[in-house]
C-alpha cells in the first residue's frame, strides 16, 4: 500500500475513510499475479513523439503513474496536455516511443482493447450522453461487461451518493460538477485498473473541485491508478504523488507533487507566483 502522507487534505470529516466503496479493479490478465514488468510504472507513455498527422504535437513526452498513486499533468492552454491522454488511450498515433501497461507494450492497441486491459479514460469534453439517465450513463460505461453491474454501480453510487438520487433524471439536467460525477462514475463502471481524467474539475466552483479531489483520491486509495489533467494546476499538485509540467509538447519539470509546489520556478512560470 502506497503512503499517502504527503497528500494534501487529510481532513477525514470529507475525505470519509469510512465506509469507502470498494472498487475492485477486474482484469486479472493484467493484474499484479500476471505482471511482467520489472517494478516499472503501471503505465507509461513513454518517449511519445506525433500528433494529429500535420506537424507533431508531442515530442519525446513521456508521461507515467505507478499502481494506486495519482499523477497530474499541468502546463499552458495548448502545451498537448490532452493529446498526450489521447496519446496514451491510443487515440492518435505516435510515430516514436510507446506506451506499456503493466510491462505490456499496447502501443498498437486500440482504445476499446485498452478499456478491456483495464484503462478508463474520461475525455475533456463531451464525456456524458446528456439525453440520457444517469443511470443509463452508468449502463453505457460497462458496456464491455458480460457479468452482473449492480454491484459495481451500487459503488458508484456510494462514492456519488447524488448520482443514486438523480439516478432517473437525464445528465444533461445535472450541474457541471454533477456531470463530471457522472463522466467519472461512467468510466469506473468497467472496474478500471487504472484510470485518466482530463480536467475532471473543468468549470466547477471551488467548493465542487475540493469534492471532487476528495472523491478522486477515494478512488487511489481502492488501488486504481489515476493521471489527471488539471487546469488547477496548484491544487491538483497538492493531491499527486508525481506531476509532469508539458510545454509545448515537451516535458518541461517532473517531479514529486510537492517538489514542483516549492519549486520557484515552477511557482513563477506554471502556478501564478
Ligand atoms: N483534433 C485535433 N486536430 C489537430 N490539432 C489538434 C487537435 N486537438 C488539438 N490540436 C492541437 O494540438 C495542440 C495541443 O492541444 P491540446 O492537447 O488540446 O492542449 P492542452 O490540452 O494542453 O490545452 C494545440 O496546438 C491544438 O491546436
Ligand atoms: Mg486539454
Amino acid at each position: 500500500m502506497s503512503d499517502y502522507s504527503d497528500r494534501g487534505n487529510k481532513d477525514a470529516s470529507i475525505t470519509r475513510t469510512d465506509n469507502m466503496p470498494t472498487l475492485t479493479p477486474a482484469h486479472p490478465e493484467s493484474g499484479p499475479s500476471h505482471y511482467v514488468g520489472s517494478g516499472g510504472p503501471f503505465l507509461i507513455g513513454d518517449g511519445m513523439t506525433g500528433g494529429y498527422g500535420g506537424a507533431d504535437i508531442l515530442h519525446d513526452c513521456t508521461i507515467s503513474v505507478d499502481k494506486g498513486e495519482i499523477a497530474v499533468i499541468v502546463g499552458p492552454n495548448g502545451a498537448g496536455k490532452s493529446t498526450a491522454m489521447k496519446a496514451v488511450f491510443g487515440m492518435l498515433n505516435i510515430h516514436t516511443g510507446s506506451v506499456r501497461l503493466n510491462g505490456e507494450d499496447i502501443t498498437a492497441l486500440s482504445p476499446q482493447a485498452r478499456v478491456n486491459k483495464g484503462m478508463g479514460f474520461v475525455p475533456q469534453t463531451n464525456n456524458i450522453f446528456t439525453s440520457m439517465t444517469v443511470e443509463e450513463n452508468l449502463e453505457m460505461g460497462a458496456f464491455i461487461r458480460r457479468d452482473d453491474i449492480s454491484q459495481t454501480m451500487e459503488q458508484v453510487y456510494e462514492l456519488f451518493p447524488i448520482l443514486r438520487d438523480k439516478r432517473r433524471q437525464p445528465a444533461g439536467e445535472l450541474s457541471g460538477g454533477q456531470r463530471q460525477q457522472v463522466a467519472v462514475g461512467r468510466a469506473l463502471m468497467t472496474q478500471p485498473q487504472v484510470l485518466m481524467l482530463d480536467e475532471p474539475t473543468a468549470g466547477v466552483s471551488p467548493i465542487v473541485m475540493d469534492e471532487l479531489f476528495d472523491r478522486i483520491i477515494e478512488v487511489a486509495r481502492t488501488g486504481i491508478s489515476i493521471l489527471m489533467v488539471e487546469q488547477n494546476a496548484r491544487q491538483a499538485l497538492e493531491i499527486a504523488d508525481k506531476g509532469y509540467v508539458l510545454v509545448q509538447g515537451r516535458n518541461r519539470y517532473t517531479d514529486t507533487g510537492k517538489a514542483l509546489l516549492a519549486d520557484p520556478e515552477v511557482r513563477k512560470s506554471f502556478l501564478g507566483g
